[in-house]
């Protein structure tokens, strides 16, 4: 890994982002993930005809490491062309809730370079967790 992780997973971010799949709205977002033991997955939104079934750039980068065996995560950047930095939808925060501890730094971002370090608990306080099934 190199030295600066923070910005080099930015700049994977900023570079992912431009596969996004946006015909509809035109707003591509780059999402990567850094894993405990140093892999980086990246994701894009991907968007369909049948808006419904889009999904956003925070979760493909999530369910591709789940997929792929990772639970454990460090950190998370996420960029758009956003005036002030890019706000995660309720959806990515309730997936990354699941998976985050309060240690995983997500860090929004934009184009302009602003950015914002946040925790989970600021991103989704008292998300519903596994302890809250009753099974
Ligand atoms: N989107 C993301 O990928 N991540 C976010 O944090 C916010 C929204 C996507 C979903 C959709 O493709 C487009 O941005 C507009 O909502």
């Amino acid at each position: 890994m190199v030295s600066n992780d923070r910005d080099f997973l930015l700049k994977i971010a900023q570079n992912v982002r431009k596969n996004a799949h946006t015909p509809y709205s035109h707003f591509p977002v780059g999402a990567s993930l850094l894993t405990a033991d140093g892999h980086i997955y990246t994701g894009c939104n991907v968007e369909n005809a049948a808006y419904s079934v889009t999904c956003c750039a925070e979760r493909i980068a999530i369910f591709k490491a789940v997929s792929e065996g990772q639970t454990h995560f460090n950190q998370m950047p996420v960029v758009a062309d956003t005036k002030r930095p890019i706000s995660p939808c309720g959806a990515c925060r309730q997936v990354m809730a699941e998976f985050f501890t309060k240690n995983t730094t997500i860090y929004l971002g934009n184009l302009n370079y602003e950015l914002l370090a946040v925790t989970m608990a600021d991103l989704l306080p008292s998300a519903f967790k596994s302890d809250d099934l009753s099974i």
